[in-house]
């Protein structure tokens, strides 16, 4: 029998044609080895076979016998130290989000370090450029290369990092499970609070928006040892809002942030939250965290002074983990005042708060290790095991809304291992492995109706497809002035429509869930950013009590926006049919054509200028996509802003940054137009006609960063550039959303044959206080990465009415070599409430790329993407 050696061990090989990507994650249990893709474009399976990159879903194990194959797992061992270089680089630099892409391109980076050990950063762009990275952490990956390359040359900081090494998801949920959640349970009432015996429990209750639930506040405990156990409902889905959660805690606590420990993602222990979305961590679940750790620190201080005699609250102050009298110094640990306590606060009225301004450990970097991402021991939904654990895959028909017929399952039944699983109309099977699962669905002969064709047109059928909407999807109307009567008296009048085409999502992980189901009761372990909104879609898909089920968000491959819990009912469906935990991991194509959309856009807008090239109508119409990002930041007297609703043909839904992204490429590619024929710099011009004095200073910063030259658009100017004659264009943007404020400059070059090369993006970016800056610049990076791949190629194919796009080889997302340089202004303002910084970065963009284009061409491009054949 042949054999290899992996990681410097010597393994059997037993079965030659097995994938090798499927037997080190299946039989060694080396899944930092991950699948993204299946088909050689991702690079999430690299691993080294003698020391070159090779992707493992390409090769069978037979081809590496009597070979060395190294996995992350086993990096470190080459450098004959605790983490291998490039590790802590990627750690020092913080240069993942979610992590999923991690090992391959850790692998990757070491194999050009052993080849070039300093390369330049065109050398690593393509060398790490087989590697996608959805939430676009390439510059931070590129920094760390350069880092990873000075640590082995011995330079910077050295140390083994074997504490780095030690530290894997120091945060995970390891609570035992409640007896019912703790969000329907009366706080004096919760089991665990009573279990450890003693120390302090403060609750900060919901927080009610009008109708809506806008927080279902947070808990925190303080144990007699020192440790604080913070609670929120907000998930952490690569954005690391974890860290930030822990800084405001420690903050206001006054402890080293290492004492604080964040559960998050576990609908038994947490508050019920209504989802991770629109930017809401920070106002929302921070600013509960805060009230909470705040009364907790008014409680210990109280303790201190009764303990004292029961002086004046106000003569004892919180301080590193202690309450200090101010008088006699004595200093009395958090700990020693909870010995033997054992109390639980409901704060009825809000605690007073550590302005931002004062903050000493919120608001600075803070170097949290997240060593598991570089290890390969972050264990995503898709690594995740049970005894027991059997995979599944569901039969779907060729087209979204066709209706089963009837189903011969017999050939699927009839192989060995398969079980199938039938529920009125949803048929899967379980088998041993993802394999077999997907070959026995495929075994079944399915018939199924015809559902109506969907026509090509896509705008004509939104246009004629308008509808009400309801909820968050409702029709918005607002009008001030007259808007008809002053687009008719305009001077100048500008008229045009923009579109924006349906887009995927494509995390690296695809959608995917474990579902177990112990007497009675369902626990869910799935990749969400709304798991008390999948409770519920379980209590109602299994006609279950929500208290009977627990959902768990382990680490998560990406989902901006899309994960919503179709794959969590699927395994739960399977795991009660076959009474065992079952998976269900999607392919890549289910994740496409199976997953939603983000909507198409069709926007109609018609502004007016006077005599003196000031606006004075502006009239706004977004058929389909939303009304995020809608707020009109220019001075103008006749303003009216309309978003209609329409019955999209494909399945649409959550993005990140929904439809802010196309509302503010309409507005500002308008208002780009406006300038233009107003013979006026469109700095200068929005300068002019500017409401907001927070979007006039990061257009200021923007512009000061590009050194934007004022006078010289549009002509721009013809230069040589690599053997050939290119125009410069340097274009801008701005945008609100979500209480953030952002200003984006792009640089291109356009050749006489169209070709398109954007070479600089500037944005600067306020979203008031920052609670954790290193966070916030990962997030402007890696949202301006993903903008990228929605401005200039992005965009998902149909074909005879279903969607076509079906692999990474047919849907392009950015990579390392479409990425520009990338330049980031970050503005702090301590006098305003924290807001997020995972979407708005995004909504500049496409319009500032698509006025450079302009700038440098006299093209207006209307319609993103904007380059889908790489030119215009
Ligand atoms: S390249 Fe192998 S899983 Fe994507
Ligand atoms: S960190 Fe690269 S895919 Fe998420």
């Amino acid at each position: 029998m042949n054999s290899t050696v992996v990681d410097g061990k010597t393994c059997e090989i037993s079965r030659p044609d097995a994938s090798l990507l499927v037997w080190l994650r299946s039989e060694l249990g080396l899944t930092g080895v991950k699948v993204g893709c299946g088909e050689g474009t991702c690079g999430a399976c690299t691993v080294l076979v003698d020391g070159q990159p090779e992707l493992a879903c390409q090769l069978r194990v037979g081809e590496v016998a009597d070979r060395s194959v190294t996995t992350i797992e086993g990096l470190a061992d080459l450098a004959g130290e605790p983490l291998h270089p490039v590790q802590r680089a990627l750690i020092a630099e913080r240069a993942s989000q979610c992590g999923y892409c991690t090992p391959g391109m850790a692998l990757r980076a070491a194999a050009l370090l052993a080849v070039h050990p300093d390369p330049a950063d065109g050398q690593i762009a393509a060398a790490l450029d087989p590697c996608l990275c959805r939430c676009g952490c390439y510059p931070s990956i590129v920094r760390a290369v350069h880092r990873a390359a000075a640590l082995a040359r011995g330079e910077g900081e050295t140390g083994a990092g074997s504490e780095l090494a030690a530290t894997a998801s120091p945060d995970l949920p390891s609570l035992a499970r409640p007896a019912r959640p703790w969000d329907m349970t009366a706080a004096e009432e919760r089991d665990w609070f009573g279990v450890p015996g003693e120390g302090l429990v403060v609750v900060w209750p919901p927080a009610q928006a009008g109708p809506w639930l806008r927080s279902g506040g947070a808990w925190l405990h303080v144990a007699a040892s020192g440790t604080v156990t913070a609670f929120t409902g907000k998930v952490d889905v690569g954005q690391d809002n974890r860290t930030a959660f822990r800084l405001l805690v420690a903050e206001e606590l006054a402890v080293d942030p290492a004492v604080v420990r964040i559960v998050q993602g576990d609908t038994d222990l947490c508050p019920y939250d209504p989802g991770t979305f629109g930017s809401r961590s920070m106002p929302d679940a921070g600013e509960a965290l805060r009230r909470a750790a705040a009364g907790a620190r008014e409680v210990l201080i109280d303790l201190a002074a009764a303990r004292s005699g029961g002086g004046p609250h106000a003569r004892f102050r919180a301080e590193r983990g202690s309450v200090v009298c101010a008088m006699t110094g004595i200093r009395l640990p958090y700990g020693a005042l909870l010995v033997g306590a054992q109390r639980t606060e409901v704060l009825v009225e809000e605690p007073p708060l550590i302005s931002p301004q004062d903050w000493t450990t919120a608001g600075r970097p803070y170097p949290a290790p997240r060593a598991d991402a570089v290890t390969g021991s972050r264990r995503f939904v898709s690594d995740l095991w049970r005894p027991g654990l059997r995979h599944g895959a569901v039969l779907r028909p060729l087209e979204a809304g066709a209706a089963l017929q009837a189903a011969d399952t017999a050939a699927a039944e009839a192989m060995p291992g398969v079980r199938v699983v039938q529920d009125g109309d949803f048929i899967g099977v379980t088998a041993g492995d993802p394999q077999t699962a997907r070959r026995a669905v495929a075994a079944i002969k399915a018939d199924w109706d015809q559902p109506a064709p969907v026509p090509v047109d896509l705008e004509s059928y939104l246009r004629t497809h308008q509808v009400d909407g309801e909820g968050w999807q409702r029709a918005v109307s607002s009008q001030t002035g007259d808007t008809d009567a002053a687009l008719a008296a305009a001077v100048t009048g500008i008229e045009a429509t923009y579109t924006t085409a349906y887009l995927a999502h494509v995390p690296l992980e695809t959608r995917a869930a474990v579902a177990e189901w112990e007497d009675g009761r369902l626990t869910v372990c799935t990749g969400t950013n709304v798991p008390f909104a999948v409770r519920a879609r379980l209590s109602q898909a299994f006609g279950i009590d929500e208290a009977a089920i627990r959902v768990i968000v382990p680490p998560v491959g990406g989902g901006f926006g899309g994960k919503h819990g179709d794959e969590a009912i699927e395994a739960a469906r399977l795991a009660r049919g076959s009474g065992r935990p079952v998976m269900v991991h999607w392919s890549r194509a289910e994740e496409f054509q199976w997953g939603f959309l983000r909507p198409m856009a069709v926007i109609d807008v018609r502004a007016g200028l006077d005599a003196a090239g000031s606006i004075t109508s502006w009239d706004f119409l977004d058929i389909n996509a939303g009304a995020n990002g809608f707020a009109f930041p220019y001075a103008v007297p006749n303003l009216r802003l309309r978003y209609s609703p329409a019955a999209s043909p494909y399945a649409q839904g959550p993005y990140r940054a929904l439809s802010a992204t196309a509302n503010t490429f309409a507005r500002e590619s308008h208002i780009d137009a406006l300038a233009y024929a107003a013979g006026a710099d469109p700095l200068s011009f929005r300068l002019r006609h500017l409401d907001d004095e927070r979007l006039a200073a990061v257009l200021q910063a923007a512009t000061g960063r590009l050194g934007w030259c004022p006078g010289w658009q549009p002509a721009g100017h013809p230069a040589w550039w690599d053997g050939r004659w290119v125009w410069r264009g340097t274009g801008l943007a701005i945008g609100l959303e979500k209480g953030g404020r952002v200003a984006t400059c792009a640089e291109i070059l356009a050749d006489t044959a169209g070709q398109v090369q954007v070479r600089r993006i500037v944005t600067a970016y306020e979203c008031g206080a920052v609670v954790n800056p290193d966070a916030v610049i990962s997030q402007i990076e890696g949202g301006t990465v993903m903008a990228l791949g929605g401005a200039l190629f992005e965009s998902v194919a149909f074909a005879r009415g279903r969607v076509a796009s079906t692999s990474l080889s047919g849907y392009r997302v950015p990579r390392f070599t479409d990425v520009p340089e990338l330049d980031v202004v970050l503005l702090d303002r301590p006098d305003l409430p924290a807001a997020g910084a995972g979407e708005t970065p995004l909504i500049a963009v496409a319009p500032a790329i698509a006025n450079a284009i302009f700038a440098a061409t006299g093209r207006r491009l209307r319609s993103l993407p904007l380059l889908p054949q790489g030119r215009t």
